[in-house]
C-alpha cells in the first residue's frame, strides 16, 4: 500500500474587495463619524478601505446610483445590486484609524502573498483577479497595520489603540466560519463587553443566527 501524507502549508484566505459594497450602507449609517475600522480576519486588508473605492449600486429600474471617494473616481469601481427599499447614499465614510488581525496576515506588497491570493480566486473569475490587483495597488500605499494572532485574544489589545474622537468600529466577513462554536459564543460576548463599539457582522446566515435576525 502507498500513503502519501500531505502537509497543508496554507488555509483559505479569499480577500475581496468587493465585500465593501455591501458593508459601505452599514458604515455610511453610522451618525458620529471618523470612524476607526478594526477588521478580524482581515487576510490582506483590502476590505479595510471602504474609502478608497468607487460603487455602483444597481437599481431593479435599470438606473444607478455611483459614489466615489471624496477625492474623486478610485481605479476600483465596485458593482452591487440594490434593493430599492434601501436608502440610496451619497458619500463615503470617513475613516481615519484602520487596523486589522488575522492568522496569518497577508502583504500586498510581497509576490508570494499576492499569488497564494490570485490563487485561491475561481480560475474564471478574471474579473476578481483584476480587481485585486487594482485594490492592492491602491492600498499599498498606505497600508493598514495588520497584528498576526488569535481574534479573540488580539481584539481587546486593539481596541485599546483607538484614537479618541473616533467611532470604534469592529467588523468581519466570512471568517466567523472558521470559528468553533465555542469561539464564537467567547466573540460575540467579548463585543458585547464594548459598548462603544459599533459591530458589523457580514456572515452566512447560519454563522450567527442571533445576529442575522437583527
Ligand atoms: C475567507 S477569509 C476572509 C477575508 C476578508 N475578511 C474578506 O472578506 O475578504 C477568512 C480570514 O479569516 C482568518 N481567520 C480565520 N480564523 C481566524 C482567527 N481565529 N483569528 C484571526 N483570523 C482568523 C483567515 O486567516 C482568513 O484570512
Amino acid at each position: 500500500d502507498v500513503v502519501a501524507h500531505v502537509a497543508l502549508t496554507h488555509a483559505t484566505q479569499t480577500n475581496e474587495a468587493g465585500r465593501c459594497a455591501v458593508l459601505l450602507p452599514a458604515l455610511a449609517g453610522i451618525r458620529h463619524q471618523p470612524l476607526a475600522l478594526i477588521e478580524v480576519g482581515a487576510a490582506a486588508g483590502l476590505c479595510l478601505y471602504p474609502d478608497r473605492y468607487s460603487y455602483r449600486y444597481l437599481l431593479p429600474d435599470g438606473t444607478d446610483c455611483v459614489l466615489h471617494p471624496d477625492d474623486g473616481p478610485s481605479g476600483v469601481i465596485l458593482d452591487c445590486l440594490m434593493d430599492p427599499k434601501d436608502d440610496l447614499l451619497d458619500r463615503v465614510p470617513l475613516v481615519t484609524w484602520r487596523a486589522g488581525v488575522d492568522l496569518n496576515p497577508l502583504d500586498v506588497t510581497d509576490s508570494d502573498d499576492m499569488l497564494w491570493l490570485e490563487t485561491l480566486i475561481w480560475p474564471e473569475h478574471d474579473h476578481r483577479r483584476a480587481r485585486l490587483r487594482a485594490a492592492s495597488q491602491i492600498i499599498a500605499q498606505d497600508l493598514a497595520h495588520l497584528r498576526t494572532g488569535d481574534l479573540l485574544e488580539q481584539l481587546p489589545s486593539l481596541l485599546n489603540e483607538v484614537p479618541s474622537g473616533t467611532t470604534p468600529v469592529v467588523f468581519h466577513s466570512a471568517v466567523l466560519t472558521y470559528l468553533s462554536s465555542r469561539d464564537r459564543a467567547a466573540f460575540i460576548e467579548l463585543i458585547r463587553s464594548h459598548p462603544e463599539v459599533t459591530w458589523i457582522s457580514n456572515e452566512g446566515e447560519s454563522v450567527l443566527p442571533e445576529v442575522s435576525a437583527q
